[in-house]
């Protein structure tokens, strides 16, 4: 790792007044957590973009929520990694920071990080698709399909996700762009940086002036573009940065 370009993200770091960072699947890779995109993001052969989405929970409930499942499963086993852990006490000693992340694993707030913006929602959350109540559950029925227990209302749960064509939660939206627009300095960690509108924060924070810092092993569409960029595993630099 380059040791100049480290004390140099660093001095950046500590002269910052307000810091964003964002997180995508990369992130929670090293807990074991499968991200989307890479070698290990398919399931059963579908690839993300078939099962996230409003029209595939319609035309098979049962497969969606397999899948969900599956994920849930392996959530509930893993822990926060070092960069997890990096990124909440990077937080507790800055004086402004805000995380926006497009995971659902909650694999954050677990860490201990406070003020985070979840624009892809939370995995551990249902919503009824009849009366909208949303609720947080670890537990789904070990057969069918979950279905809403508020009196009256039997409609079927689908998880409090943002699928691809859908809208993200408006309050989550503004919090996360006026975080960005504030900010100068910010991470990108762990994002395939293809996936609107979250690939277009780093973007918008550089032309605002931002000093903009890239943690992922592969190439993006952003790497060219960012300050800095390191080509390593989060868990290996940024506990070095913090
Ligand atoms: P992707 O799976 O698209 O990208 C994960 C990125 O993490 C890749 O660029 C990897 O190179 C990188 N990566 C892998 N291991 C890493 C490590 N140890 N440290 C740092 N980076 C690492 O995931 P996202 O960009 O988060 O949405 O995908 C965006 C959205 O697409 C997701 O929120 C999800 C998905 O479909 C929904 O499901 C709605």
């Amino acid at each position: 790792m380059d040791s100049i370009q480290i004390d140099a993200v660093r001095e950046r770091l500590s002269e910052a007044k307000k810091i964003v960072v964002l997180t995508g699947a990369g992130i929670s890779a090293e807990s074991g957590v499968p991200t989307f995109r890479g070698a290990d993001g398919l399931w059963k052969n579908f690839r993300a973009e078939e099962l996230a989405t409003p029209e595939a929970f319609s035309k098979d409930p049962k497969l969606i929520w397999e899948w969900y499942s599956w994920r849930r499963d392996i959530i509930s086993k893993v822990k926060p990694n070092p960069a997890h852990l990096a990124l909440a006490e990077l937080e507790e000693k800055s004086g402004d920071f805000a995380l926006v992340t497009q995971n659902v694993d909650g694999l954050h707030g677990l860490a201990g990080s406070k003020n985070i913006y979840e624009l892809h929602g939370n995995i551990w959350r249902t919503r009824c698709l009849e009366c909208s109540t949303v609720v947080e559950t670890r537990s789904l029925p070990e057969s069918g399909l979950p279905h809403c227990n508020r009196e009256g209302c039997k409609g079927l749960l689908r998880p409090d996700i943002v699928w691809f064509g859908e809208s993200l939660p408006m309050e989550v939206v503004t919090g996360a762009f006026q975080a960005v627009d504030e900010a100068d300095f910010m991470f990108v960690i762990g994002t395939s940086s293809v996936v609107q509108p979250a690939a277009s924060l780093s973007s918008r924070a550089k032309s605002n002036g931002a000093y903009v810092v890239e943690i992922n092993p592969e190439k993006t569409p952003i790497s060219d573009m960012v300050d800095a960029s390191f080509q390593t595993k989060a868990g290996d630099t940024l506990p070095k940065l913090i």
